[in-house]
């Protein structure tokens, strides 16, 4: 087990995730910008989130949106400059703000001159910087490979698209019939590390606090358990403990009991995965549609809790721009009860740009980038009521996607000047968050009502200074549940509740906070 640095500002941080390429388009070519971010950031901050995440902005030919990359050390030029990318890091920390970078160490680009350098006959320094079989006739059994290419007489196993051929980290077994699958002591795979490495220390050298891990649970193959993979997180653990404690990772990996033991100091619930994320809004019956079961969420999330207890957080986002955008499944008022959830849980929260105005999923549109079924969560940011809803000046064809037509499409604007909309209610929700430690991410949890097909869903929030009582009930019944409590005290409510001689009733569509004696 690691004891990794954990860096304090993760206690209180709220983050939000920002797609660089539709989020504010400064210059007018119809994608968005990094100068269009530090623009922003007064925004995000008022917002109530002090940390961002970026997807990747690094030179790529997005064939998968930037997951494809070309140079790690490059901002992409339709983004920007390394210098802007500077810029944002201290703008950023004049704020008391975070950013965390989007760190793809599984894969690169087929454009990346690695690559280029693997794929040649002749040996070389990067001839072992990805997973080559030893002949073009024999492919990585249980990866998708690249064929029939190069001059190298092997096939080359990807990861995602084919265009992402896998980076080298060894197998967990190698078997000693295929002298081409490698031990992750061995020189290749080491070589890769220590690139990764250095592609790190050159973003936190520059300002970066850290990364959000794209895929980190595979990068070992023929590693079931993950237990390869693992070991090659201690590996760049011991490095960034040795270099740089204050950098924060967060793993895309769902499997918080694996990744908080390979040393992150967080990890995601997903859309994928054993989690029962979509549960709460992404299913055919979600609970916060009104009519699910979150039970089967909590029993997980409890397992999940405990095993990584003290150790890591566990962070629910909003959405990604890999899922469904909330607001497809999760309607209305329920939308500002999704959000009480999200704030009042332990772990950092993620907000996915626009999911705080209950930006729609675009349905209809055409692939972009690689982004298939993805493409309606990305579309561009609605600011305002100004041309392209103030996200850019380009003309509206020239948009990186089409933005959500609809003559009702939300926008900043609108709902900062209603106090009845969901920004100012996500406001109010952020600034409660941060009014109180217990509700933090190191707060501790009690669920005491999350009942199979029923509501509410309540749970005590506590640490060594107070102790609240959330329950929220996005059903279109009142329903009343026994707390355990004698003395209860409004602190926050959507909708109506009232707590009486120790039980809690809720209305329809409501969410409240209670803080309770300690009994
Ligand atoms: C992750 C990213 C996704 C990308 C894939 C391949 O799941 O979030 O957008 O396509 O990895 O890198
Ligand atoms: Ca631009």
């Amino acid at each position: 087990m690691s004891k990794n640095c954990f860096p304090k500002w993760l206690d209180s941080a709220v983050f939000y995730e920002i797609y660089p390429q539709s989020f504010r388009d400064t210059n007018a070519d119809g994608i968005g910008d990094l100068n269009g971010i530090t623009e922003k950031l007064d925004y995000i901050k008022e917002l109530g989130c002090n940390a961002i995440w970026i997807n990747p902005c690094f030179d790529s030919p997005f064939g998968d949106a930037g997951y494809d990359v070309a140079d790690y050390c490059k901002i992409a030029p339709r983004y920007g400059t390394n210098e802007d990318m500077k810029r944002l890091f201290i703008e950023a920390h004049k704020r008391g703000m975070h950013v965390l970078l989007d760190l793809v160490p599984g894969h690169t680009s087929w454009e990346h001159p690695w690559f280029k350098e693997s794929m040649k006959a002749e040996k070389n320094p990067f001839t072992d910087r990805y997973i080559w079989t030893d002949s073009i006739w024999k492919e990585p059994a249980g990866y998708g490979s690249l064929r029939g290419i190069s001059d190298r007489d092997g096939s080359c196993a990807v990861n995602f698209f084919s265009h992402q051929p896998a980076l080298n980290y060894g197998y967990y077994a190698p078997d000693p019939n295929e002298p081409w699958q490698q031990s992750i002591d061995s020189e290749g795979p080491q070589g890769t590390i220590a690139a990764m490495t250095d592609v790190m220390r050159f973003w936190l050298k520059m300002g970066c606090d850290g990364f959000r891990v794209d895929m980190a649970g595979s990068l070992v193959k023929g590693d079931v358990d993950c237990k390869g993979t693992i070991k090659v997180w201690h590996q760049i653990r011991r490095f960034l403990d040795g270099e740089f404690p204050e950098a924060a990772m967060i793993s895309e990996w769902g499997e918080p009991d694996k990744s908080i033991e390979g040393g992150f100091h967080m990890d995601f619930l997903l859309h994928f995965g054993p989690s029962r994320y979509n549960d709460l809004f992404r299913c055919e019956k979600p609970f916060f549609g009104g009519e699910g079961d979150v039970s089967e969420f909590v029993a997980k999330y409890m397992d999940n809790y405990e095993k990584s207890a003290g150790r890591g957080l566990i962070c629910i986002p909003s959405g990604n721009h890999d899922m469904d955008r909330l607001a497809r499944s999760v309607k209305g008022q329920k939308l500002k009860l999704a959000f009480a959830f999200l704030l009042t849980m332990p772990g950092a929260p993620f907000i996915y740009y626009g999911d705080e105005i209950g930006m729609r999923y675009v349905e209809g549109l055409t692939s972009v980038e690689g982004g298939y079924g993805r493409t309606g969560s990305r579309s561009p940011m609605q600011w305002d009521d100004s041309v392209n809803c103030g996200f850019g000046t380009s003309a509206p064809d020239k948009l990186y996607i089409p933005q959500d037509s609809s003559p009702d499409r939300p926008t900043v604007k609108a709902q900062l000047a209603d106090e009845t909309s969901l920004l100012s209610e996500v406001k109010r929700l952020t600034a409660l968050r941060s009014a109180h430690s217990a509700l933090q991410s190191r707060g501790g949890i009690e669920f005491v009502c999350a009942e199979k097909n029923s509501y509410p869903l309540a749970y005590v929030r506590s640490d060594d200074s107070e102790r609240l009582l959330a329950a929220v009930n996005p059903s279109d019944k009142a329903v009343t549940f026994r707390s355990g409590f004698e003395d209860a005290r409004l602190i926050y409510s959507i909708g109506s509740s009232q707590f009486s001689e120790g039980t809690l009733t809720l209305g329809a569509e409501s969410f409240a906070v209670y803080e309770v004696q300690y009994g």
